[in-house]
């Protein structure tokens, strides 16, 4: 019965209205099973989703992949962290174009079946972007990258990886704000409001095409702006259209301290927040690690021109560095060096948080991050990162640009300092002391920056952890307009309850 009535739906998706097939699908369908996301239990009654797989299959031959197959192993496994890939989605869905994904999104709907969208796979937590027994929607075949408007507009599936979308622009010379690792998606990076080499120049990373509206600032400046940096709440996307530039060596590389040089380190990294605006071509990230039970500090140094040793960096020349891969590169080749020190497959958390730049407090977060690591001993696997970025103000002012955006920063007249907790680690046996101990981190500096009149409410989405209530930090201006325009696109709210693995606009996260 329920493969008649999805040809039945499949048919009227091609007359009718969402709303029309919608309700259709739940007279056609419903009885029995009542949500996506429960247990499969040892019965012969199909969930939700895995009729809806069943029926994709149909409808759309050569886009499902079922438990059964082969490549279901392939696809689980193709998550930057562990926790992801334990999941098992009832199958992954590859849609070819956007009419595809209009369709599952329908048919989700119609038969309640939760679902999870995945870019690059590299979110954190479980369920970000894999699917406890839901419809796991993969969208790598969306992986075009192509130029419009004389190539200063690239059209870029939403599927694609940094890396890949970097040597394809390379050809012509030309490039577009993206993320420093090769392996992250475009879909996560740039809905999460997007750091990039290039944020200094250009701001944030979009101009924002909806699978069905062509979405521009024009067109629905509302959407436009909380789609940037709103997260998955308002859409799916397939395509973004982003601003290209002209570009063809840029340099950088990596540089490598023993702890007793964190300071001489620490103090370069103020020093280039507080004076970034002067060059908003050089970028720096600063990470104390704590690996084999040992400290030692990195600085990752980018500079989008091809000039070594930009100025803005001098004050780390009083640091002694042990290694440094620094040169002039492609833009490509740097990302995939990147790629390489991050590899899959380990479990995997990331935290948050910001606070105003300031030296004293840089040094509390050193001071915390020994202390919690030091008492985590030599823990199998262990890579612990205390990552240090700068919203610098070119950053901030760059935000205001385009219509604005919803991460409710950009009215600060002073760098930020953008704090980013990241544990690798190998036994589950040993999450809940890693969650406590970023846990920890992050509440002591919190208190402390409260202290010193330093703390900003501001989460960045993008690095936070399913403990933190990001969308709350944007400020409850921003989160009540955030709400207004998913209210207006999705006055069902589809996307806060069928997707509910990432952060939801009432603070909630999680399947
Ligand atoms: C090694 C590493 C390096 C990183 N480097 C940077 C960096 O340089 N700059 C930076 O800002 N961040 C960086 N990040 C953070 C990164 O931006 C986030 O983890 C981001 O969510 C990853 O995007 P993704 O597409 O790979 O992830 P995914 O896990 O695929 O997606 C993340 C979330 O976005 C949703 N989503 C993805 N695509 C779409 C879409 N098209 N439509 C609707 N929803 C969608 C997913 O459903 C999911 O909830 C890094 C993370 C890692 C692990
Ligand atoms: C989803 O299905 C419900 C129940 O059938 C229906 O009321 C609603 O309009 C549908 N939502 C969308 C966005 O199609
Ligand atoms: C989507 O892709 C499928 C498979 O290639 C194709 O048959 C279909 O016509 C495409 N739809 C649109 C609207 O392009
Ligand atoms: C593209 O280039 C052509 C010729 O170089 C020019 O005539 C045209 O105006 C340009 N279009 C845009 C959108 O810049
Ligand atoms: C790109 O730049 C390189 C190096 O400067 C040059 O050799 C090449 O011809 C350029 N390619 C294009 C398509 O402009
Ligand atoms: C130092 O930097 C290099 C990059 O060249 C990296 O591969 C290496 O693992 C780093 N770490 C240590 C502890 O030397
Ligand atoms: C990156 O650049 C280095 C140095 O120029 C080169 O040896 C290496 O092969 C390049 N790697 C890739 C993946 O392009």
């Amino acid at each position: 019965m329920e493969f008649f009535s999805f040809l039945i739906l499949y048919a009227l998706i091609w007359v009718y209205p969402v709303r029309v097939v919608a309700a259709l699908g739940q007279v056609l369908l419903c009885q029995g099973v009542s949500s996506g996301h429960e247990e499969l239990h040892d019965n012969d009654i199909e969930t939700p989703c895995q009729r809806m797989c069943r029926a994709l299959a149909t409808i759309l031959p050569g886009t499902v992949i079922d438990v059964n197959e082969e490549a279901y192993a392939e696809k689980q496994m193709d998550y930057f962290s562990r926790q992801q890939s334990d999941l098992y989605p009832a199958c992954f869905f590859l849609p070819r174009n956007a009419s595809e994904v209009s369709q599952a999104i329908i048919l989700a709907n119609a038969t309640a079946c939760a679902f999870a969208v995945k870019s690059g796979g590299h979110a954190t937590f479980e369920g970000a972007s894999n699917s406890r027994q839901g419809l796991t929607i993969n969208l790598e075949r969306l992986n075009q990258v192509t130029l419009a408007e004389n190539g200063t507009v690239a059209k870029i599936g939403a599927g694609n990886r940094w890396h890949d979308v970097f040597v394809e622009l390379e050809k012509n010379n030309i490039t577009v704000p993206g993320g420093r690792t090769g392996s992250v998606g475009v879909g996560g990076l740039t809905l999460g409001g997007g750091l990039s080499f290039f944020s200094g120049h250009i701001g944030l990373a979009v101009l924002a095409d909806g699978s069905i509206l062509d979405v521009n600032r024009e067109s629905h400046p509302d959407l436009y702006w909380a789609l940037r940096g709103g997260g998955a709440n308002f859409a799916l996307i397939t395509r973004f259209d982003m601003h290209s530039f002209p570009h063809e060596m840029m340099w950088g590389g990596i540089r490598n301290y023993t702890i007793d040089q964190v300071d001489a380190v620490l103090d370069a990294y103020v020093d280039f927040g507080l004076r970034a605006a002067e060059d908003p071509s050089a970028y720096q990230i600063t990470t104390i690690y704590y690996t084999n039970a040992k400290h030692h500090a990195t600085v990752d140094l980018y500079n989008t021109v091809p000039e070594p040793n930009p100025s803005i960096f001098s004050a780390l020349e009083r640091a002694r560095a042990y290694s440094d891969t620094t040169a002039v590169n492609r833009q490509s080749n740097i990302t995939w060096t990147n790629y390489r020190g991050q590899p899959d497959g380990h479990r995997q958390t990331y935290w948050t948080a910001t606070y105003r730049l300031d030296r004293g407090l840089a040094d509390f977060v050193k001071q915390v991050f020994l202390e919690e690591t030091d008492q985590l001993g030599d823990l199998e696997g262990l890579e612990a990162r205390c990552i240090l970025q700068v919203f610098t103000t070119d950053i901030l002012r760059h935000m205001k640009k385009n219509g604005g955006n919803a991460l409710g920063i950009s009215d600060r007249d002073y760098p930020l300092m953008l704090l980013n907790p990241a544990f690798r680690w190998e036994d589950q046996m040993d999450d809940s002391r890693i969650m406590l101990a970023n846990m920890n981190f992050v509440n002591r500096v919190d208190a402390q920056a409260r202290k010193m009149g330093l703390y900003e409410p501001f989460l960045y989405m993008n690095y936070a952890s399913q403990f933190q209530d990001v969308v709350h930090g944007y400020g409850e201006a921003n989160l009540e307009r955030l709400r207004a325009v998913a209210l207006d696109y999705d006055p069902d709210g589809l996307f806060q309850t069928l997707q509910p693995g990432y952060f939801k606009l009432n603070g909630r996260v999680g399947w």
